[in-house]
Formats: C-alpha cells, structure tokens, sequence
C-alpha cells in the first residue's frame, strides 16, 4: 500500500480518517505489512502482502464467502494478460474512452485479477483504486505494484473504505454476482463525488432465458458448488465445445455476405465477440460462468430503476452483445 493511498481511504465502520502505523515490511513507498487504525472510532485494519484488509472474510454471510473463495480460486489460477482486454473493457464501458481518464480519482468495484485498474493506470488516470472482495486481490496487487498510480484494496463492495472524493466509479460484471445488485449500486455510486461519472455493467435477463432455465440450476446445484479444481476440468468440456463453434463457425459465416447469415446464428453477438480470444480466454470466460454461486440476470427497467433511484443524469443504458446492459451517468 502506498502512502498517498491513505488521503482517499475512510474507515468503513464510522468514515474516520485511517492512519498507518507499525509498518514492519516495507518497499520502495509500499508498506507491505503494518496496520491502519481510525483516528475516530479506533478499528484496526491489517496490510498483509502490501494490501489492506478491510473484510473480515471469517465473518460473511455463506453466500458471499462462496463467491469470495470461488473467485479468489479463479483469479489465482487464470493470471493470465490480453491485448484484447482492452478493446473488451472499452465495450463494457462505452460511452467511456481512455482519454477519459486523464488525471481522474478512478475506483473500480470488484477488481477480479487488476486487468482493468492496469488499463486505468496506463491511461493517465491519477489514481485508480482497485477494491476486490476476494483473494483475487493477491494477483490484482502484483500486477500492478509497478504502477505509482494504481492501489489494491481487499474490502466488500457494500462497505467501501472510500470517501466521497472519486471522479468516477466503475463496476464490470461483480454487481450481478451480489446477493443484492441494487445494494451494490447504490454503494460504488454513494463514493463518487457530485458531478462525477459512473459506469456499470451486468449481465441482462432478455435474451438470456436459456441460461436462466438450463444453465443456472446446474451452475447452482453443481458446478458452483465443486472444488474449483475439479471444475478447470470438467469446464474444459464446454469450452472446447465454444472454441470450435466460435473458431469454425462463427468467425468464419460472420466473415460471410456482410454477416448477414451469421445473423442467424444462436446468440451470434456474444459468441462472435469472444471468438478472438483463444484457448485459455474462453476456459476463463466459460469457467467464470459456471464458477459464480449467484448470479442474476437483469432485466432493463430495473436497471433503468438504478440510475433514476441515484438522481444520475445523462444517463446512456445500452445493450451489449445482446445479453446485457452497459450503463453510464452522471451522480
Ligand atoms: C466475474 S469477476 C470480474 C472481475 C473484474 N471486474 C473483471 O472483469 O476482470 C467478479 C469479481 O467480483 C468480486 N466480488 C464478488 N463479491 C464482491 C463483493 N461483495 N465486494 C467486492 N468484490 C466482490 C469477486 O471476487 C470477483 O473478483
Ligand atoms: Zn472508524
């Protein structure tokens, strides 16, 4: 954790101010093993690893902790980096673009492995603050440690150690995983500052029937529920089954008569939208989607219903790849 992070930290029981003390690891201006204590109501919070802690993981509800420990699991394991992951950020993220980001106070809600807070950093923001509930945290610091403007946090969603002093929030693909989305909304959008921007992306329920009628009950019953181990296995099956459509048919007929017949296809959008990626992107992707303990599928007035409940203005709600909802606004 490094020193100037302190400046936009608050603790997340009273909004205290936090100060650092008894570093005893530090590099460079990382701390990478002390403590931060609230001025006002006297918590404490561990920096372990050079991360500070503000869950008490021992302490979360069963359903969180599960999608905390499956996530933690994937993004130790999927470390790997993209070109393409940013071309696929700017897609969850539209209206936004990188110029965007110049000397802004970023926080992202649910950081998974840090790909995009290393994206936000590269793009001149001047501080971008990854928050992840899990020990995806692990992978997010080290990939961006290097970085003099990039922070990890570990911290829930619901209860961010963040003042009210961020240009803009983002969110990509956690809140549908909360065992309340809304809940979470309205948390990442309560940090960012009058006149700031929002983005937020989750998956939608129209078009997605036949995930929430066949895909979910085992997701839910079985493959949620599985040592994770198990699963980079047996998700082997079904991504072998996406590469070889999306490599042999989808990429191919989409290349045809302007994609006019590729148009046709069972969900063309999104298929062809991962179809660049190879083996190891779409084991990630498929074993993402089998992986998550809940997952809920969005339909767009409630969605709609989330930025007005916020007072946002110049809100753009778009639909993405035909099975989900990409928002932006102003708070
Ligand atoms: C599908 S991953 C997406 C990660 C990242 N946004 C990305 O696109 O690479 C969902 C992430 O949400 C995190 N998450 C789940 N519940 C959370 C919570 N209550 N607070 C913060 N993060 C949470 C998980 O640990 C996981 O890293
Ligand atoms: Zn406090």
């Amino acid at each position: 954790m490094r020193q100037r992070l302190l400046q936009y930290l608050a603790c997340p029981a009273c909004g205290g101010s936090l100060e650092l003390s008894g570093v005893t690891a530090s590099h460079g201006d990382h701390a990478l093993e002390g403590e931060l204590s609230c001025a006002s109501c006297k918590a404490r919070f561990s920096i372990t690893r050079g991360i500070p802690r503000f869950a008490a993981l021992e302490k979360l509800d069963a359903d969180k902790a599960a999608t905390a420990a499956n996530f933690g699991w994937q993004w130790q394991h999927f470390t790997q980096e993209d070109q393409k992951y940013a071309d696929q950020f700017l897609g969850w993220i539209a209206p936004v673009t990188p110029e965007f980001f110049k000397d802004k106070i970023v926080l992202e809600g649910g950081c998974g492995k840090g790909r995009h807070t290393h994206l936000v950093a590269d793009w001149g923001a001047k501080e971008v603050i990854g928050a992840d509930l899990s020990a995806a945290v692990e992978t997010a610091f080290a990939a961006t440690r290097h970085l003099d403007n990039a922070h990890i946090i570990q911290a829930d969603i619901y209860h961010l150690p963040i003042k009210k002093e961020i240009d803009y929030a983002f969110s990509v693909g956690v809140l549908h995983h909360l065992p309340d989305a809304h809940r979470g909304f309205l948390s990442l959008a309560s940090k960012v500052k009058p006149g700031g921007h929002l983005s937020a992306w989750v998956y939608g329920a129209e078009n997605n029937e036949w995930i929430t009628r066949w895909v979910s009950p085992m997701r839910e019953r079985l493959t949620s529920r599985i040592n994770p181990g198990a699963l980079l296995h047996v998700s082997k099956l079904p991504t072998a089954f996406v590469y070889l459509a999306t490599k042999l048919i989808y990429r191919p007929l989409n290349r045809v008569a302007g994609g006019a017949v590729a148009r046709h296809l069972f969900y063309n959008n999104y298929l062809m939208a991962i179809s660049g990626f190879g083996w190891k992107e779409q084991h990630t992707i498929v074993f993402d989607h089998l992986v998550a303990p809940t997952a809920h599928y969005i339909p767009r007035g409630a969605f709609e219903q989330w930025w007005r409940d916020i007072d946002a203005t110049d809100v753009s709600i778009q639909w993405h790849n035909k099975n989900s909802w990409r928002g932006f606004g102003r708070v």
